[in-house]
This record gives structure tokens, C-alpha cells and sequence, in this order.
């Protein structure tokens, strides 16, 4: 299992973490971190019940990870393994994800594929969502998978909807010509843009698209 001390800044303050992996103690805060990370118009049937963590806990512990400030929860990070084939990248985040429940979770996968981050508004810009991000490529490491992978919501292309292509929108954001709140984080986090995916999610800032995102496991080709 996961556990990992470090210091978090805010500002010049630094202030004690710990990322591990989340239990069933923890749903609570788990279900307020996403109330809060996707407020409306997101659509609230999409945060977690406690059917869905509990499957998270169980059936791949390894992918459900948390960030602690101070003993309280303060953002999260879910995964499950799939076998993801490059050649055939469309996918939903609900068929990837088995709707968030992971029952499709295969532990001979070659992909870990994010089902979900969120860090609570008093925390961001802190580095936690980016501490959260690294401690998951930590697991494909060391469960020496060929890569990270998800879909990330782009929520400010509705404002360029009419303009752009959203093609030419994530163009223009990996460019750095626009910011997107999702999109941008992603980047700095290291993850690549794949394909833009119509129908991703119903999500409508993102006007329903989302931009499978991935980063490889710099020591694929020697642990193959
Ligand atoms: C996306 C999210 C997880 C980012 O969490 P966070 O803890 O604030 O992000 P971090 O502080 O770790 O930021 C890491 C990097 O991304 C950048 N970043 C973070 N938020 C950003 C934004 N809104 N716009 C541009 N860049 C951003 C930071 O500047 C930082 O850059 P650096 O590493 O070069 O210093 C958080 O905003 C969130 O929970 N959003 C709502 C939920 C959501 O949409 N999740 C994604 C689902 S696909």
C-alpha cells in the first residue's frame, strides 16, 4: 500500500501531507471533496455514492488515493486498470469507468485510467492535485504499466464553442494561447493530449467533449 510524507507550500508557508491510500473511514469527506470540486452545472448524479467507493476500495485499493493537510482530507485521485489499445482510443469516461462503479477493472491491464481527481477550492493551486497526479505514476511504475490515461474535461471551451474547432482549442491551449482550468493543470503535470472525444462526458462547460490525456511509463521499454 501507498504512504507518502511530505511538505505542501502555501504561499512561503509549508505545512505537513500525507498521501495514502483512502479507506472506508474516509467516504465521507471523499463524497463533500466532490460536491465541492464539481458544482453545478455539473451534474450531481456523477459524485460518488458509497456503492461506488466501496468498489474503489476493494476491488483496485491501489488506484484510490488521498492527500491529508493537518488530518483532514483534502483531495483525491481514483483509478482502475484497463487494457487500453491505442489503434482504438474513442471511448466514454462512463464506458472506461463502468459508470464510476469499476466493475470492468482489469487487474491484467495495461493502462492505469483515471476515473476522477479533485482537490477541495481552499487547497488548490497548492501542488496538491500535481502531488496527487505523481503518486499515480508512481503506481504505474510499480505495477510497470505502459501508461496513465483519462479524459480531462476542458470547461472553458464553451466560451469558444462558436469560434473554434475543440481541436483547435486544446491546439491553442497546449500552445499556451488559452488556459483551460482542467486542460492547463494536465499539461503541468506532464500528461500529453491523445484525441479530443465527442460525447465524453455530460458535462456542459466542456460541451460534452473531453481529451484523453496521457503520460507513459518512462521504463516501459525496459520492463517489457
Ligand atoms: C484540477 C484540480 C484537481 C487542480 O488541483 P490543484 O491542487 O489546484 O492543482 P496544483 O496546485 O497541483 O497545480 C499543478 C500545476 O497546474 C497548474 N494549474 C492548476 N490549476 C490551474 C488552472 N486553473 N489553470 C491553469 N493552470 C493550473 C498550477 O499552476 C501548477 O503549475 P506548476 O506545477 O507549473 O506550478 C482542481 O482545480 C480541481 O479539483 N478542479 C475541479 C475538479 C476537476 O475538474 N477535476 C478534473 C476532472 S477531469
Amino acid at each position: 500500500m501507498y504512504r507518502k510524507e511530505l511538505y505542501v507550500f502555501d504561499g512561503e508557508r509549508t505545512v505537513p501531507a500525507v498521501i495514502r491510500n483512502y479507506e472506508e473511514r474516509d467516504f465521507p469527506d471523499l463524497i463533500r471533496i466532490q460536491q465541492e470540486s464539481f458544482p453545478p452545472p455539473f451534474p450531481s448524479e456523477l459524485w460518488w455514492n458509497e456503492e461506488q467507493l466501496i468498489n474503489h476500495v476493494t476491488l483496485f485499493p491501489q488506484g484510490a488515493l488521498c492527500i491529508e493537510i493537518n488530518g483532514e482530507v483534502a483531495g483525491s485521485m481514483t483509478g482502475l486498470l484497463v487494457d487500453f489499445d491505442p489503434k482504438h482510443p474513442d471511448h466514454s469516461w462512463k464506458e472506461m469507468t463502468d459508470n464510476g462503479y469499476i466493475r470492468n477493472h482489469n487487474s491484467d491491464g495495461n493502462t492505469l485510467y483515471v476515473v476522477d481527481i479533485g482537490v477541495r477550492p481552499a487547497y488548490r493551486k497548492w501542488g496538491l492535485g500535481k502531488w496527487l497526479m505523481f503518486s499515480m505514476y508512481d503506481v504505474v511504475v510499480h505495477l510497470r504499466l505502459e501508461r496513465l490515461l483519462g479524459g480531462g474535461r476542458m470547461p472553458g471551451y464553451y466560451k469558444y464553442e462558436n469560434n473554434m474547432s475543440p481541436e483547435q482549442y486544446i491546439d491553442a491551449v497546449v500552445k499556451g494561447e488559452i488556459n483551460d482550468p482542467v486542460i492547463s493543470f494536465l499539461l503541468h503535470c506532464g500528461r500529453s493530449p491523445v484525441k479530443v472525444v465527442m460525447n465524453y462526458l455530460d458535462d456542459e462547460e466542456s460541451c460534452n467533449y473531453g481529451t484523453l490525456m496521457e503520460w507513459k511509463n518512462p521504463f516501459n521499454k525496459l520492463v517489457k
